[in-house]
This record gives structure tokens, sequence and C-alpha cells, in this order.
């Protein structure tokens, strides 16, 4: 069987780091002899500036054909203003290919390096540990609730307004990966709401609550977003598995890639459900470090999320944990070889960081 891969590298750095991961899925399929089908498209500004919009229907038509979706990064200054006609998913490559294809986990790993310690602001060993998983609703709440917009009130004033929703349904799929994840972890699952000034929050803590019964082997613990934020960065080795919704889980997976060393060594992975051990879902899959415009073209983008994402894909769309495997020990060797980008204090370039990953797993 082969493995259908729609790539889209997007923008600034995107692309780049896209060339290192296929790259990665090239030598990963002939040492290991799987065999995989990479379809290439535009996603983002790329693609507005071909064709006009942001994500085109035929890309989405390819992403449901495929069995994974793997982008580099997508949006830039360049594209800010525009706005499209239709929805909040019309705005966004991205957000659309989310929303048509309802991949509404997004899991966001944040584990520590101990070899990038240093690299870190904590003192040594507060972090060093450190082994978050972010797991972020993705198709719902502010980020997509309607009506919203900017518009002019009777004073000549501008009025800028959002709308954020959650249906019970909704934050029952999500939840329930949450207590997922946390059996496969350690048991620990912290969820972070405002449920002490907002409605949908008010809904988010109680549905969580009463599902916590038909998990008893878990610990949950539920925080306020604020209260949470302070202990994240206080001691984040306290932390095990941390749901949020949409916007939550946008800002709690950037505060926790600190424990990182740097926003660049961080994959994600958004699913259309958590797949069982021998199970495999659809997803699409992106390093969260973004565009990155101003180091776009110069080679020096670290490819490590990137690579760490191709081991996510692996592992949940592939079924192939071994290989996930097998990524992550190489990426740990060639860290340990003090081979690294400038963003974390080193100066090889994007292609040697990604030669360095590939000798490891031949050897
Ligand atoms: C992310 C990004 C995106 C998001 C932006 C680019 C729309 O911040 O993937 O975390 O907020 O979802
Ligand atoms: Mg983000």
């Amino acid at each position: 069987m082969t493995f259908r891969i729609l790539a889209m590298g997007g923008d600034g750095i995107g692309t780049e780091v896209l060339d290192q991961g296929i790259r990665l899925i090239d030598s990963l399929s002939t040492t290991y002899g799987v065999s995989i089908d990479i379809t290439e498209d535009f996603l983002g500004g790329a693609a507005y500036d071909r064709f006009g919009t942001f994500c085109r229907d035929e890309t989405v038509v390819r992403a449901k054909q495929s069995d994974a979706i793997l982008v580099g990064a997508v949006g830039g200054p360049k594209w800010d203003g525009i706005t499209m006609e239709g929805g909040p998913e019309m705005q966004d490559g991205l957000m659309r290919l989310r929303k048509e294809l309802d991949c509404f986990a997004g899991l966001r790993p944040a584990k520590a390096f101990p070899v990038l310690e240093d690299r870190t602001p904590y003192r040594p060993g507060l972090a060093s540990r450190a082994d978050i998983m972010v797991l972020r609703e993705m198709c719902g709440g502010a980020f997509f609730g309607v009506p919203r917009g900017v518009e002019t009130d009777r004073d000549g004033k501008r009025v800028g307004f959002d709308n954020s929703l959650y249906t019970e349904s909704e934050i029952v799929r999500i939840a329930r990966v949450g207590f997922e994840l946390a059996r496969r972890r350690s048991g620990r699952l912290c969820s972070v709401d405002k449920a002490n000034v907002m409605q949908t929050y008010v809904l988010w803590r109680e549905v969580i609550r009463e599902m916590a019964t038909e998990y008893p082997d878990i610990e949950l613990t539920v925080l306020y977003a604020d209260n949470a934020a302070y202990q994240l960065a206080r001691n984040p080795m306290a932390f095990d598995v941390i749901v949020g919704d949409n916007l939550f889980g946008d800002i709690f997976s950037d505060q926790a890639a600190v424990v990182c060393g740097s926003l660049g060594m961080l994959p994600s992975a958004c699913l259309q459900h958590l797949p069982a051990e021998n199970e495999t879902a659809r997803g699409i899959y992106e390093p969260v470090h973004g565009t990155a415009p101003d180091i776009a073209g110069l080679d020096q983008a670290n490819p490590i999320g990137m690579l760490l994402t191709v081991a996510m894909m692996a592992e949940y769309s592939m079924g192939r944990s071994d290989l996930k495997q097998v990524i992550e020990t190489a990426v740990e060797r060639s860290l340990a070889e003090g081979i690294r980008t400038p963003d974390l204090g080193g100066s090889a370039t994007s292609q040697e960081v990604t030669d360095a990953v590939i000798r490891h797993i031949r050897a």
C-alpha cells in the first residue's frame, strides 16, 4: 500500500523546511522500504498570489484524498490586510483545511531536549525533563464564531466584535482525546478556561468535569487560564496534557515551547480522531514556528520542527511508531554533535542539520 501525502510549503521559510521534510521522507522510504507518494500544492499567500484564494477547492479535494497533509507554514505581512469573501475559514489556508477536514484535535507536544537546557531561560533542572502535550481544539471557538466584524456605530466610531461558541459535543470530543492522551502518558490532564468570566468556558468546565467520572484513573485539574499561564511558566515539569479551546490552545502551545529552547523545535498534528494503537487517522501536520519572513531564503531555518512533524505523521497517520522513534533518536544525536541552526546558537544551515539527521537514520 502506498501512503499518500499532500505537501504544501506555503510561505516564507515554509517552503524551505518542507524541502527538508521531503528529504527526510525520501530517506525513510529508501531505508525502510515504505512506499510513499507525495503530491505538491500551494497554500496561504503562495496560493493567493497565483489563484486569488488562500486555499482552493481543488486543494481541499486533494487533501481529502490523501492520507496526510504536510504543511510548511502560511501567511506573512504581505497578505495580512486581505479580506476574502466568505467566513473565517476563507481568510487563512490552514484554517480552511482544518475546518473542511474536521481535524479538530490539535496535538502540540513540547518535550525538553536535555542537551538544549542552556538554550532555555530556565535555571538548570527546572525544565530539563519537561514533557508537555498541549491539546488544542482546532475547529471551533472564537476562531470560527460568527457574527464577527468591524463596523461603524452611530457616532462614527468603529466597533470590533467576535463570537466565541462551543457546543457540548464539540467539548466532549476534544475532552475525550485529552483523557485518552493522558491515559497513554502520565495520567494527568489539566483543562484551562476562563469559567470565572465567560459562559462558553462555564460549559467547557462543566462538561469536562462530568466526563472525568468516566476516567477515574486520570487526575484532572481545572485551572483558570491566567493562573495556568503562571504555573506553567514557573514549573513546567508539573504539567502533562493541557487541554484548551482554540484560543487558549494557540497561546499555551507557544508558551510550552519555551522548554524546548526554540520555537523552531516544535511539531504539531491536527487529527480527525485519536487513533487506537493499531489504527491510523488522517491529519494535517505542520511545524509550530510560522513563516519567519526575516530569515526566508537564507537556508537558516531550523528544520527540526518539520522533521519531528514528519515523526508525528509516521506515528498517527502511518501507524509507524517505530519510524517516529528512529527520527527522534536521530534528531537527538545530531543535536548532541552540536549541529545546530542559529536559533539554537549554532551556525549550521537547514540543509546541514537535515543531512546530519539523515546520516543518523542510515547508521
Ligand atoms: C498556529 C498559528 C495559526 C493559528 C495562525 C497562523 C492562523 O498561530 O497554527 O498556531 O492561530 O492557528
Ligand atoms: Mg499559534
